[in-house]
């Protein structure tokens, strides 16, 4: 199903920035409690809530009984605080009635098995009866609040396709193989595309076309990824229904739903980023992971490639523990403060949590909040109106945008494709390569956009450097544009596994890498992957992990070469000059020091420089921009003090950097500069 071109973005509208709130969630409490909240949300600068997310119940709770009493008493309150509202739809959450009068409307799995009611998004995309339902409740909605001065956006669903997003039952069956006909247009096409002459697959009527469930071997890769962009599209068609309804009656109130970008693998974002008014997003930390500010920074790098550089928002993100991992740890002190302004550094106008008050019961009463159990009387609290204020003191960054000179790219089809199984080995994961990449950048200082690989060679032009960690799927666009781009003086590093496949996970003709043969100047001859926790050695001394080829230069210059393993004396990096550019690729997976000069030598040909040179290691600094005023943001994640050089003042203490500023362990600071001249 085509996308429309991007709608007339009515962007961030009324909505104040940088914004401040969360999730808040009235239904779950007495009517008492809600003065209580409001006079609160204004005692730590709350300037926006989402409202309703999962208030189907609340608001509809019989089928066609409508009882707005409660909302309508919420809204009130609200507005005559002075904060305004994020409107949810609550399809993310179909009430228990739903399920009992519609009970085909429930998701199937993989074998065949419906899921029960109980937890929430109980419901499959491509259901009639679960459309029409959302259909009305947000009519009702729309028609009832879209005048409201207080309803600043409105907020589709949540987090689509979460816990629903591969539904096998006859409906998806059904929406898969109209989905098919659109895309192929001919079941000889389908055919084709499928590769289905490869163990007798091939299909002579469209009643025998179905989603990829469970099956004796291994499933046909054309047709998983076919379901997998289908499955993607039914959310984004459940999205877009109910953004169009919205819209009819609040045409000027910006529309968004929150996006899970660089933590949820299964929907394309890229398709459904032009769909939406402004980009939000959710990011939670991985406690397990030290480094987890960096994998912050990584979904906080992507939503601004989604927005296409422009501000986006967090939407959710914890002030303190989750409930959903297996060792909840929580922040430490100052680390809720340094997270969201590492977001805000990197393009979010504003920092958002799930969620207002922390829950008494239910399965996320253990998750933390803004407010949580214990009250005003928290650390957790404290930090709450600390953050508050210091996003006040820092609202003159919003509209601004980062400053960076280098683009990664990313592709969900790539990411799908080379993560199936029966590939050449289960160590090649794209999430992984992506983020050592982007880890040896954040290292480096170095900021980068991670956008589309369906970037054109204009879109390219403002980078000096790309990235292209190991996208096995390409297109021929994608390799038209890096080679435009190369060749008008861009430089491009490219991972190992790369412009093998084409969009139907077909094998390029001729030698390997088929769409990259002639930019890289070489070819492959084969992939040797290694046995596990396997290591090569190479003449830089450096070392490999997993991955290896056995490559020939064809017009490239070999840098490094093997010196052991099943591709010893075979070059395992080269660059090729190509036009006024340069391109390098690299033939495995470098230890992580290798792959930090790896990187560091392509910027540095590039041209690129940190954003403060000597920050020092784990001091993150990140420039957003506006005409001709600039803001530096610094993070200390460290527990030693930190210095950098800079001129301006901080927006947070107003202390003075004339030449230099430190920063204590663990601190922030935002400075606006001054030119050193
Ligand atoms: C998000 C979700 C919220 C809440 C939160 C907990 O994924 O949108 O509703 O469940 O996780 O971390």
């Amino acid at each position: 199903m085509p996308v429309d071109p991007p709608r007339s973005a009515s962007g961030w509208g009324r909505i104040p920035r940088l914004t401040f709130g969360g999730d808040y969630n009235p239904e779950q409490w007495d009517p008492q409690v809600w003065k209580e909240d409001v006079r609160l949300m204004q005692e730590a600068g709350v300037n926006l809530v989402t409202l309703g997310v999962f208030a189907w119940s609340w608001i509809e709770p019989e089928q066609d009984r409508f009882d707005f009493s409660g909302m309508d008493q919420v809204v009130e309150l609200l507005h005559s605080g002075g904060i305004r509202i994020d409107l949810a739809t609550p399809s993310a959450s179909p009430p228990p009635w739903f399920s009992e009068n519609f009970p085909e409307a429930l998701p199937m799995d993989q074998y065949g098995r419906r899921l029960r009611h109980g937890s929430r998004q109980a419901f499959c995309a491509s259901s009639g009866a679960y459309r029409e339902r959302t259909a009305m409740v947000v009519e009702q909605l729309a028609q009832r609040y879209a005048h409201h001065p207080a309803v600043v956006m409105w907020h589709v669903g949540n987090e689509f396709g979460g816990y629903n997003i591969h539904c096998y039952c006859p409906s998806s069956a059904a929406a898969f193989r109209s989905w098919l006909m659109h895309r192929h247009g001919s079941l000889e096409d389908l055919n084709q595309a499928w590769g289905t002459s490869f163990w007798s697959q091939r299909y002579s009527a469209w009643s025998q076309v179905y989603p990829p469930g469970s099956t004796p071997g291994r499933v046909n890769p054309a047709q998983q990824l076919d379901f997998y962009r289908f499955s993607s599209d039914a959310q984004l068609e459940c999205y877009r229904a109910e953004r169009d309804l919205i819209s009819r009656y609040a045409p000027q109130t910006p529309v968004t739903t929150n996006f899970m970008a660089g933590t949820f693998k299964w929907v394309d974002y890229f398709r459904w980023a032009p769909e939406v008014d402004l980009v939000s997003n959710d990011h939670y930390l991985v406690a397990a992971d030290p480094d987890n500010h960096i994998g912050l920074a990584l979904s906080a790098d992507l939503s601004r490639g989604l927005a296409a550089g422009r501000p986006w928002l967090l939407m959710e993100h914890s002030t303190s523990a989750v409930q959903w991992q297996p060792r909840n740890v929580a922040k430490r002190p100052g680390e809720l403060l340094r997270n969201s302004l590492a977001h805000v550094a990197r393009g979010s106008d504003g920092a958002c949590f799930f969620q207002w008050r922390q829950s008494d019961s239910g399965v996320e009463k253990w998750h933390s909040a803004m407010l949580p159990h214990g009250g005003t009387a928290t650390r957790n609290w404290r930090e709450v109106k600390q953050l508050g204020a210091v996003l006040n003191a820092a609202a003159e960054v919003a509209g601004s945008t980062v400053e960076r000179e280098v683009a990664l790219l990313w592709d969900y089809e790539s990411f799908w494709a080379l993560e199936m199984d029966a590939r050449p080995s289960v160590d090649m994961r794209y999430a992984s390569e992506v983020s050592a990449w982007h880890r040896a950048l954040w290292k480096q200082g170095v900021t980068c956009d991670i956008v589309s690989a369906n970037m054109t060679a204009a879109d390219l032009s403002s980078y000096r450097l790309v990235l292209v960690p190991s996208l096995y799927l390409m297109r021929q666009s994608t390799a038209d544009a890096l080679t435009a781009y190369t060749q008008a003086g861009g430089h491009v590093v490219v991972g190992p596994f790369s412009g093998v496949v084409d969009a139907q996970d077909r094998v390029l003709p001729g030698s390997y890498p088929g769409m990259l043969r002639d930019l890289l100047g070489l070819r492959i001859d084969e992939f040797l992957p290694l046995a596990e926790n396997a290591a090569v050695a190479l003449d830089d001394g450096s070392v490999g992990h997993f991955w290896t080829e056995r490559v020939e230069a064809r017009g490239a210059t070999v840098e490094v070469t093997f010196t052991n393993g099943p591709a010893a004396g075979g070059p395992a990096v080269l660059h090729h000059r190509v036009g006024r550019g340069l391109v390098r690729y690299a033939a495995t997976r470098f230890e992580a020091a290798a792959l930090d000069g790896l990187l560091t030598r392509a910027l540095d040909e590039a041209g690129c420089a940190p954003c403060v040179p000597g920050a020092g290691e784990g001091v993150e600094a990140v420039r957003r921009l506006n005409g001709e005023r600039s803001w530096l943001f610094v993070l200390n994640h460290t527990d030693r003090p930190a210095r950098i050089d800079c001129h301006g003042v901080d927006l947070l203490s107003g202390g003075e950097a004339d030449g230099s500023f430190s920063l204590a362990p663990g601190g922030a600071a935002v400075i606006r500069e001054q030119s050193a001249g």
